[in-house]
């Protein structure tokens, strides 16, 4: 709803930098973005999201991606049945050119493909400095966020499979990890998930789904409050997580060990919410995590009426 105060909530809090600004002042009649940046990882906030924002409130529009070949890809893409929402084209300002284009996903979500070749500018073309620079942000710790880790999608009941077959069909990724409901599962509730990567496995697309428990699954909560499916959390990867905040979940196996803390939703819907993972030597998702993750959420969940109890025929009622 608020480009600004997001993007400054970012800068205040996980430590982000101020990185550039598109609206009014630079030229931008339609939208306002602000972009932050901290280690490889990029945020862009925009303030008019127009039908979007009325039915999902504030939420992930889109998950970019760098790519050498934007147009191979796309033709790819095509070809193989993906929507493709804005073709090819070129920004170009005086700093050089970058070419883009946009895929439908899941729900009302996006891809975009960004090829860089040399652009030396800030952002993108159009973008200039922040017009904001908060002098105390020189002074604040690092947030120690180095990149992207993963982004999870909540998907509707039985809609997991299709949006992994969109992911391995169209932007041919492979599946990575899986567990079932029988691992996933709390007391209550229940969530089937795949994780899809790409070749190099640099790009880790976890897709859930509601599985069937005693109460409403947390990723069904997810979809009814997002309006459909959409992007459940971001992960950031981080060197030092001891930084970075209390409450740490921990995983192991024989090799390595894998740290992560979890914000509340970070919206006035119960739909979007952050992680922060460390990883050593440990290429899992928190299997062991995910219940006391679960566990928490529930609480939440509870204290806003929705861990209700789910019949026989599907309806669900409240305690
Ligand atoms: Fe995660």
């Amino acid at each position: 709803g608020n480009a600004k105060q997001a993007a400054s909530y970012y800068c205040n809090k996980l430590g982000f930098e101020p990185l550039a600004y598109q609206g009014l002042e630079t030229g931008s009649r339609e939208v306002v973005s602000h972009a932050v940046k901290q280690g490889k990882t990029m945020f862009v906030f925009f303030s008019e999201m127009g039908d979007h924002l009325v039915k999902h409130g504030d939420g992930v529009k889109d998950v970019a991606f760098t790519v050498e070949d934007c147009d191979l890809l796309v033709q790819k893409a095509r070809e193989r049945g993906a929507v493709i929402v804005k073709e090819p084209h070129t920004l170009e300002d005086k700093y050089g050119k970058v070419r883009l284009a946009v895929l439908q996903t899941y729900g009302d979500t996006t891809h975009t493909f960004v090829e860089r070749t040399g652009y030396s500018g800030l952002f993108l073309p159009g973008f200039q400095p922040s017009l904001f620079k908060d002098p105390l942000l020189a002074k604040l710790p690092s947030g120690k966020l180095n990149f992207i880790d993963h982004v999870v999608g909540n998907q509707p009941d039985d809609e997991m499979v299709p949006v992994v077959e969109w992911y391995q069909r169209n932007l041919l990724f492979h599946r990575f990890w899986s567990v079932d409901d029988k691992q996933l599962q709390t007391e209550f509730s229940a969530l089937r998930s795949i994780v899809v990567a790409n070749y190099e496995e640099t790009v880790k697309m976890p897709i859930n789904e509601p599985a069937m428990g005693k109460r409403k699954s947390q990723i069904q909560e997810y979809v009814e409050y997002y309006g459909g499916p959409g992007v459940q959390h971001i992960a950031m990867n981080t060197s030092d997580i001891i930084t970075a905040e209390l409450k740490i979940l921990v995983d192991y196996d024989d090799n390595g060990y894998l740290l992560q803390i979890f914000t509340k939703p970070v919206q006035d819907r119960p739909t979007v919410f952050l992680e922060v993972i460390q990883r050593n030597n440990h290429q899992g998702f928190g299997a062991g995590n995910f219940k006391s993750l679960f566990e928490a959420i529930e609480g939440d969940q509870h204290a806003r009426g929705n861990l209700t109890i789910l019949t026989p025929n599907g309806v669900s009622k409240n305690m």
